[in-house]
């Protein structure tokens, strides 16, 4: 795991700034998607792999994100994060297998307007200022009008660059181009959003209104994708997707990871299920009594069996940490 210089596992402090919250209705979709239908993936992945040349950097990956849920794709650089929410943002193609965003095969362009991105690369019109790179990004989503003003003044707000909205980009800091990014990505009230590294460079303050943020878009009906590698951002997604050398080698919520692997943090956890893939395992550690493998199999936690190469998915719940601290 690769540490994020002053990201690294700095926790949030102090009081989060004055912030305005949008209330959106769902989009229709989403509406009747919820609608005695929680459980239909809002994103799906069924045997992506991607290959460059003769690298293959994602090998057979089945994930399914439900509607409303933060998801997080924890893993080390070079895992294969960018390449797997690409393809769920319609802007590459797996080599193998196939990729929906509410039921549709992804990459079709009818998503697009559903879809907020934020690359882990600005792209951002470096010789305009934020106000017209914003303008020029919520004319192509159609906002118009007063619709658009209200909307920008909100993102603008919310990532705290009101008073620098009249700067060139090309002055902004690499934190600032981050912020700016995300307020892009929220212009057109996305029923997805997927964020790659949402938060780097940004400090501990702005951080906390930003979850917040996230925590209120996904209780008002988004669902969000994002990838990250920092600890204590991971704990506060609902469930996560640990990934390594391109495969995805657990999912469940951060409790039932943790719990699942007898460890006390996110950390461990994913030493833990690297090791569990390299071969089967040896058994307990800490002092909850049973081997690992009984831990596991009492958890949701799902993971590449060791030697079969599939996913097992087993019964029990352990505590469901979005009803308890993790998922705030
Ligand atoms: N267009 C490309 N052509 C060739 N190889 C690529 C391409 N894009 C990604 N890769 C390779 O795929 C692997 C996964 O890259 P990816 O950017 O998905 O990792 P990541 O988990 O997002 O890493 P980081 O945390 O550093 O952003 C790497 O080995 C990378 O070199
Ligand atoms: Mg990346």
């Amino acid at each position: 795991m690769t540490s994020s210089g002053d990201q690294g596992r700095s926790l949030d402090s102090g009081e989060g700034r004055q912030r305005q919250t949008s209330i959106r209705p769902k989009p229709e979709w989403q509406t009747n998607e919820t609608k005695g239908m929680s459980h239909k993936p809002a994103i799906m992945l069924e045997g992506v792999s991607r290959q460059f040349g003769k690298q293959e950097v994602l090998h057979d990956i089945n994930l399914k994100v439900h509607s409303t849920e933060i998801f997080g794709l924890l893993g080390p650089s070079g895992a294969g994060k960018t390449t797997l929410v690409k393809m769920v943002a319609g802007l590459d193609e797996p080599t193998r297998g196939k990729v929906y965003v509410s039921g549709v095969r992804m990459p079709a362009l009818r998503m697009l307007g559903e879809i907020g991105y934020m690359a882990q690369l600005d792209a951002l019109y470096l010789e305009l200022t934020a106000q017209e790179n914003l303008d020029f990004f919520a004319s192509v989503f159609g906002l118009r009008g007063h619709q658009k003003s209200r909307r920008i003044h909100q993102v603008m707000e919310l990532v705290g660059l009101t008073v620098d909205r009249g700067k060139l980009v090309s002055a902004y800091s690499g934190g600032m181009k981050r912020r700016l990014s995300l307020a892009i990505a929220l212009l057109h009230e996305p029923g997805i959003l997927i964020l790659d590294e949402p938060t780097v460079g940004i400090d501990p303050l702005l951080r906390k209104s930003i979850w917040e943020e996230l925590q209120a878009l996904s209780r008002q009906g988004t669902t969000l994708l994002m990838t990250t590698h920092v600890m204590d951002e991971a704990a506060k997604c609902h469930r996560l997707g640990m990934i390594r050398g391109g495969e995805l080698i657990a999912t469940g919520t951060p409790m039932e990871l943790i719990s699942a692997a007898g460890v006390s943090t996110l950390d461990e956890a994913f030493l833990h299920y690297g090791e569990v893939k390299k071969g089967p395992i040896q058994g307990g550690r800490g002092s909850n009594p049973g081997t690992q493998d009984e831990r596991m199999r009492h958890s949701h936690v799902h993971r590449r069996h060791p030697r079969k190469g599939r996913s097992i998915d087993s019964e029990v719940p352990v505590q469901d940490p979005t009803k308890g601290g993790n998922g705030e």
